[in-house]
This record gives structure tokens, C-alpha cells and sequence, in this order.
């Protein structure tokens, strides 16, 4: 049998999301669901209307689904779940603003993927995403391997974006990391940011590369601020797609992805974002890289924000 993702929530991070998987052409099926009667089912319609176009054979089925667990049985067996419900950012709002009200429906959703899934991977989008990620992996009961958020390769994108867009170089030449929180306490990594093999440092100057550390930490803000509507959703929904894709493949791709850590970097219990080695049953293991005792410092301070954060959400 061929592979099974789910997205739930179709809005734009969540259909773009299917788009991109179905795209792909290596799932059979592709669900996406929402809250919004028709919706995922018309999206769904008008996406496997572009196969003879785009020229892929998955099946982009979409479910309509009720808070109370109606129409989940359209997601039964998923391999891989993502989760983008929930209410996006407005300028002037952190993504902390949204805690309270994600948090309810990130759980009613998890509840339901626990019930109908029980054997897949949950990667969550949903913001604030290290929180939402704590909660889903409470709310499923899942092994913490099996649940892991999507933030890192998004952060990391940005930033290699804005480095390649700085020095007029090919983003494929740019190497950039960003650990932490996906929030205020991110953490760029510039020790680790390269082009062409060379150190960033030796290419810009230390009060450019602040600069773009800057940009990066406001990245969704910056897109919030322009769009008005709601945040980021393309280069966020790739992001997501090709953790999936790793998942799905088995690839072993390294990622910086949010993920459980227990005892890298001297840090224990909590969800953050670190690198990641992804393969079918979700986190592989967590991979450690050099920091600066600076980077260090702000990852653990990252850290000790989001485990704070990640005990309110227990009970909400
Ligand atoms: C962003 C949102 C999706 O960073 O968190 O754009």
C-alpha cells in the first residue's frame, strides 16, 4: 500500500501544504481536512484537476470534519499528520498571542489523530509552534519521536534567503542555521553559516550578519506586517512538505526541525529546535553541533522560555 498524509486545516498553510505533497508524486493519498463545510473537499477537487497538468497520480481526497470527531474516518491509518488548525498571527500579535485559542484546537485535533492514527508521525505548524508541539504529543500520548514541529527549516530558509539576497550569491551556495525557539528566542547560528564552504564571518561584516539575525527572528513578523490577513505560507508549507517527504522516504536527511531533546546540549525535557535526523518513525535522533558558548547560552535560555511556556500548556 502506498503512503497516507494528512493535513488538517485548509487554509492556505494547510492547502499549500497538500498541493506540494501531492505534487511530489510519492504518496497515494493526500487528505486534507477542515472545519469548513466544502472547503477541503472543493480544494481537493480543483487539486486533482491539476494532475494531468502537473502530472502526478496522487489522490488529493479532502473531509470535512466536526469538532466533536465527525468525518475524522477520512484520515484512518495516515502514515504522517500535519497539523496547521488553528487561527494565524494579525499584525501586531506575537505568536504567543495565539496560545490560548491554538491550544483548544490543537488538542481537539490530536485527540481525534490519536483515535483514527495511532500509528503516525504528527508533524505540527501550528503556532506558537515549540508549545503546540508539546501539546500535541500530550494530547496524543504519541512517543516523542513521533511528534515534531515544523519551525527550523522555515527560520533557516529566511536566513539563507536574506544571505544569499545580501551578497548576490545562489541560495544553494548559502549555509545558515537557526536553533531555539520559533519565537522571540530563536537563536541564528552564524558559527555555522557558510558560502561556499567559506565562513560567513570572513564575507560580512559582524554588524551586517546582526542584521540579517535580525531579519530572520522577524521573518513571519515582516510577512504578517505586509500581508495584513494572516502569516507566511509558501516558503512555511515547504518546509513542512519536505519534512513529510523525509519522513515518508525513510531519508535520514538531517533538518533542524522542533523536536523532543533529552540531554543534547546539556538540556533535558523539552520540545525545541535543534537538528534532526528524520526517517520513517519521525526524530531518528537529535544531532548536536558546534555552538559558540554565546550560541550555547541563548539556546538554553531558549529553552528554559519554551519549558515554562510548555507546562501552561498541559492544562489548557
Ligand atoms: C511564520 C509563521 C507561520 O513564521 O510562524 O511565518
Amino acid at each position: 500500500m502506498g503512503k497516507k498524509v494528512t493535513v488538517v486545516g485548509a487554509g492556505f498553510y494547510g492547502s499549500t501544504t497538500a498541493q506540494r505533497l501531492a505534487e511530489y508524486d510519492v504518496f497515494e493519498t493526500v487528505v486534507l481536512t477542515d472545519i469548513i463545510e466544502g472547503k477541503p473537499e472543493g480544494l481537493a477537487l480543483d487539486m486533482n484537476q491539476s494532475r494531468p497538468i502537473e502530472g502526478f497520480e496522487t489522490k488529493v481526497v479532502g473531509a470535512t470534519t466536526g469538532t466533536g470527531g465527525e468525518g475524522y474516518e477520512a484520515i484512518a491509518d495516515s502514515d504522517i499528520v500535519v497539523i496547521t488548525a488553528g487561527l494565524p498571527r494579525k499584525p501586531g500579535m506575537s505568536r504567543m498571542d495565539l496560545l490560548g485559542v491554538n491550544a483548544k484546537i490543537v488538542r481537539g485535533v490530536a485527540e481525534q489523530v490519536a483515535k483514527y492514527a495511532p500509528n503516525a508521525v504528527v508533524i505540527v505548524v501550528s503556532n506558537p509552534l515549540d508549545e503546540m508541539t508539546a501539546l500535541a504529543q500530550i494530547a496524543t500520548q504519541f512517543p516523542r519521536n513521533r511528534v515534531l514541529g515544523q519551525a527550523g527549516m522555515l527560520d533557516t530558509a529566511r536566513f539563507t534567503h536574506f544571505v544569499a539576497e545580501e551578497l548576490g550569491v545562489p541560495v544553494k551556495s548559502v549555509r545558515t542555521l537557526t536553533l531555539g525557539s520559533h519565537g522571540d528566542t530563536m537563536v541564528p547560528v552564524p558559527s555555522q553559516c557558510t558560502v561556499d564552504g567559506k565562513p560567513l564571518s570572513d564575507l560580512l561584516s559582524a554588524d551586517k550578519i546582526e542584521e540579517l539575525v535580525v531579519r530572520t527572528r522577524n521573518g513571519g513578523a515582516e510577512v504578517v506586517a505586509l500581508l495584513k490577513t494572516g502569516s507566511a505560507y509558501y516558503a512555511p508549507s515547504a518546509a513542512a512538505a519536505r519534512m513529510a517527504k523525509a519522513v515518508a522516504e525513510d531519508s535520514g536527511a538531517v533538518m533542524p526541525v522542533c523536536a523532543w531533546v533529552d540531554g543534547e546540549y546539556g538540556i533535558s525535557g523539552v520540545y525545541l529546535g535543534v537538528e534532526a535526523e528524520i526517517g520513517a518513525g519521525g526524530i531518528r535522533k537529535v544531532v548536536e553541533t558546534n555552538l559558540t558558548d554565546a550560541e550555547l547560552a541563548e539556546l538554553k535560555v531558549a529553552a528554559e522560555a519554551v519549558r515554562a511556556k510548555q507546562a501552561d500548556v498541559a492544562n489548557l
